[in-house]
């Protein structure tokens, strides 16, 4: 049985541990560590997990660890947990799921010859539908690799990437399902402003963008075919269209991501 430690309990943590163990991960196989021991309960609570306050005792005789805590403090961590890490018989595989801290400088804050693995998550995990973008670094071996697809394999997809290329990651999968959230939330209030009643308006927006995620993930269909199917010449959707062409919706979005990629760079370098 793989041990499983989950260090940081917030939002990416709790989605990784609910997506294994509805996966059918045994939860006695994880533990979960936190600073305030009351948000440890919930997850034995919700989940069966085992928690613990203590990053070092919870990475003893660990296969592999998640770090899910924020950018700057990934580094306190692995320094913490370095010495566990170098006692245990196993080679403990340490997975980042933070933006912008690279391989180098967690490898750097390790014992030499540490496997480390720098992933990109994003919360669809929550529900199965997680993309994650993984670089392995220098010391990890295919096995070990294949352990660490599995794992993510449960609550997502896994696209191995290269570490380069890992801050325009950040911009279109890691960040972007706030994107699609704050496109729901306008169409929601654009709604009620052509007078639709909100609960009204939320169910026609929610259903419509969920419809249209399964078509983009599944028709087979490229989004600019999807799109041009549901455009009719002269019709109410190309009318639509056009108002968000003329607002600059895709100039919006190169500059979004741009911005959202240099701040990834930045958290790496801070
Ligand atoms: N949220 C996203 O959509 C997303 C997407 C991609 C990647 N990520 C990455 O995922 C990581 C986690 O993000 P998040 O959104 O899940 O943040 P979060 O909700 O703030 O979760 C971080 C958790 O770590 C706990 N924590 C802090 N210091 C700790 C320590 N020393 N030991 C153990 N636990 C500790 C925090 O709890 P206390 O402060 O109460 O102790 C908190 O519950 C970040 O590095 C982020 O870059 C997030």
């Amino acid at each position: 049985m793989t041990k499983i430690v989950v260090i940081g309990g917030g939002k990416i943590g709790e989605a990784l541990i609910s997506g294994l163990v509805n996966a059918g991960t045994d939860p006695q196989s994880i533990t979960v560590t936190n600073r305030r021991p009351e948000r440890g309960r919930e997850f034995r609570e919700r989940y069966g997990v085992r928690d613990l306050t203590d990053n070092r005792q919870a990475t003893e005789d660990a296969d592999v660890v998640f770090l899910c805590v924020k950018p700057y403090l990934i580094l306190d961590v692995l320094a913490e947990i370095n010495a566990a890490v170098e006692e245990n018989d196993t080679a403990t595989v340490l997975v980042s799921m933070a933006a912008g801290v690279t391989l180098g400088a967690m490898e750097e804050a390790v014992v030499a010859g540490t496997p480390v693995v720098r992933v990109m998550p994003n919360t669809p995990m929550l529900v199965g539908r997680g993309m994650n973008a993984l670089a392995a670094g220098r010391f990890v071996t295919p096995e070990q690799l294949d352990d660490v697809t599995g794992l993510l394999s449960a609550v997502g997809e896994v696209l191995p990437v290269a570490e380069s290329d890992m801050d325009a990651v950040t911009a279109l999968a890691g960040s972007s399902p706030a994107y699609f959230f704050l496109v729901a939330e306008a169409l929601i209030d654009a709604g009620v402003s052509l007078g639709l009643n909100r609960q009204v308006a939320e169910k026609l927006v929610t259903t419509s963008a969920a419809g249209a995620g399964i078509m983009l993930s599944e028709s087979g269909q490229d989004p600019t075919t999807l799109r041009t199917n549901v455009s009719s010449p002269a019709g109410t959707t190309v009318a639509a269209l056009r108002e968000l062409e003329e607002s600059g919706l895709r100039g919006a979005f190169f500059r979004a991501t741009e911005a959202c990629a240099k701040r990834s760079a930045e958290l790496g370098n801070p």
